[in-house]
């Protein structure tokens, strides 16, 4: 049997090429060994544990993930590509792993933590919120999830996942529930800073370069980028460490030995940033032209988009009602069978 591959992202917003190069790009060469069976869910459900009431947002944004996906290469007829709040199994999941977990382990998610602060929450936390790693327990055990691709940062979740399979393998007295392993981006890599040297892209710092950005957008953000401020005129020395553009060269463009060529052109002066932010701007364009152009051709038919996000949560919800079914063997609470 193939391997089970679980991932997913929140719709908040449209996907950005921070995204691209921390998971996307992964999961489409995973998809493409043929090697693994993969599951792509839109955690709407788990947007909503803090977006509550902005359900619009959700709602638009699904889609926008739904395109970003096909535009990359994501394919609904290799990976099965579905929508967390269609699928009840997830839910009733969660409600038995909930007691299988304390509040105090709860508390000790260092990602939950550092995203109460992020949110300002303070004591105001949605109960939703504070549980979700549970839910997302649910998310990657309802698939018998052998493998989960996920940034840095979901580390905690795939700790507490495999925590609850224990438990549940252990009191319920069988080996139902599969314990996930993490894949992750290869160290230093996970994560693309922001157009201004921020060290995270990220929507609420209005940071990103999305993959639906057109190309005179493209382009605008790539003359804006963080460089190195004291390169003032074109002939002083200027620096790479911390300049955008040669950190982002270094991730985009394979052509390694012209990066060291501009690198020491520019640290010795002469090279101006105009110049080597058009040809970044090359770069970029040369990868993510192709997706854009994709992307738009998906966006012409969204009945079809929906069509494949129904069909995908179709197949997803029998995976999963599957699995909730043996769950409730093993508890017990299958009084009318
Ligand atoms: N928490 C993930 C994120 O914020 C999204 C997610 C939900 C997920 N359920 C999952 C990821 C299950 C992997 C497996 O990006």
């Amino acid at each position: 049997m193939k391997k089970v591959i679980l991932t997913g992202d929140r719709p908040t917003g449209r996907l950005h090429i921070g995204h691209y190069v921390g998971s996307l790009k992964n999961r489409v060469a995973l998809q493409n060994t043929g090697k693994y069976d993969p599951y792509i869910m839109i955690a709407d459900q788990q947007a909503l544990t803090d977006n509550a009431r902005d359900p619009k947002k959700i709602r638009d944004s699904l889609v926008q993930v739904a395109l970003d996906y096909l535009a990359v290469g994501i394919d609904p007829a290799r990976s099965t590509i579905f929508v967390q709040s269609q699928i009840p199994a997830l839910s009733e999941l969660t409600s038995y792993y909930l007691n299988l977990v304390t509040v105090s382990r709860l508390e000790r998610n260092p990602t939950v933590k550092a995203e109460i602060q992020q949110k300002n929450f303070e004591r105001s936390i949605p109960a939703g919120f504070f549980v979700y790693p549970v839910s997302q327990a649910a998310d990657i055990t309802a698939f018998k999830a052998d493998l989960v691709p996920v940034g840095d940062d979901q580390e905690p979740m795939l700790e507490q996942a495999r925590e609850i399979v224990r438990s549940f393998n252990a009191i319920y007295e069988k080996e139902i529930l599969v314990e996930p392993e993490g894949i992750f981006p290869p160290k230093g890599q996970g994560r693309l800073p922001g157009l201004d040297g921020n060290a995270k892209m990220s929507k609420s710092l209005g940071n990103c370069i999305y993959l639906s950005d057109d190309a005179d957008t493209l382009r605008q953000k790539v003359m804006s980028m963080y460089t190195d401020p004291e390169h003032i005129h074109i002939e002083d020395p200027g620096k790479i460490e911390g300049n955008m553009v040669f950190t982002y060269l270094d991730v985009f463009d394979t052509d390694k030995e012209k990066v060291a060529d501009l690198k020491q052109h520019y640290r010795a002066g002469g090279l101006g940033d105009v110049k080597i932010k058009r040809y970044l701007f090359e770069v970029l364009e040369a990868e993510f032209g192709p997706i854009r152009k994709r992307r738009a051709e998906f966006a012409q038919d969204l009945p079809a988009v929906y069509d494949i996000l129904k069909e995908g949560s179709k197949k997803a919800n029998k995976v999963a009602e599957q699995t909730l079914r043996e769950v409730r063997d093993a508890i017990g609470i299958n009084y009318f069978d």
